[in-house]
């Protein structure tokens, strides 16, 4: 896990995975059941959630990570600081999906950004986006 010498400090980590957790409320996930939130925090300072949005052709789902970032991005932001994600409380903890972690790559400000991946209400684990994607694909 990666040490917290990067620019988000304790306070923001908390108040992301806050953010995280309730939007993890408004996940729409009737075929798994497993609801997810997501909150990223912008180069600007703007926090922008989002949540896991499914569907019955089950390829179709969009992860709460990237509904985050793609609101984010579609909202102007062009780099992401940190991320935060939740999944459902007492159930696995929401390790991004690969397809997310080279999402989250393209617009990540360094490859130190954090990743709080939430491990219960008051708990979590802490990664830098190299940790969780190493060697991952540029152009
Ligand atoms: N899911 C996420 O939204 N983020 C993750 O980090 C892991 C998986 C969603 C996708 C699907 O709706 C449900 O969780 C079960 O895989």
């Amino acid at each position: 896990m990666a040490e917290s010498g990067n620019k988000m400090n304790e306070a923001w980590k908390d108040y992301l995975l806050g953010e995280a957790r309730a939007a993890g409320k408004n996940a729409y996930a009737p075929y798994s059941g497993y609801h997810v939130g997501a909150a990223v925090v912008t180069e600007e300072g703007e926090i922008v959630t989002g949540c896991n949005v499914e569907n019955a052709s089950y390829g179709l789902t969009n992860c709460a990570e990237r509904t985050a970032i793609f609101k984010a991005v579609s909202g102007g932001a062009k780099k992401i600081r940190a991320i935060a994600i939740a999944g459902p409380e007492g159930g696995s903890p929401a390790y991004p999906c690969g397809a997310c972690r080279q999402v989250i790559a393209e617009f990540a400000e360094s490859a130190d950004m954090p990743i709080y991946i939430s491990t219960g209400a008051d708990s979590c684990e802490v990664y830098t986006l190299a940790e969780l994607l190493p060697k991952g694909f540029v152009l």
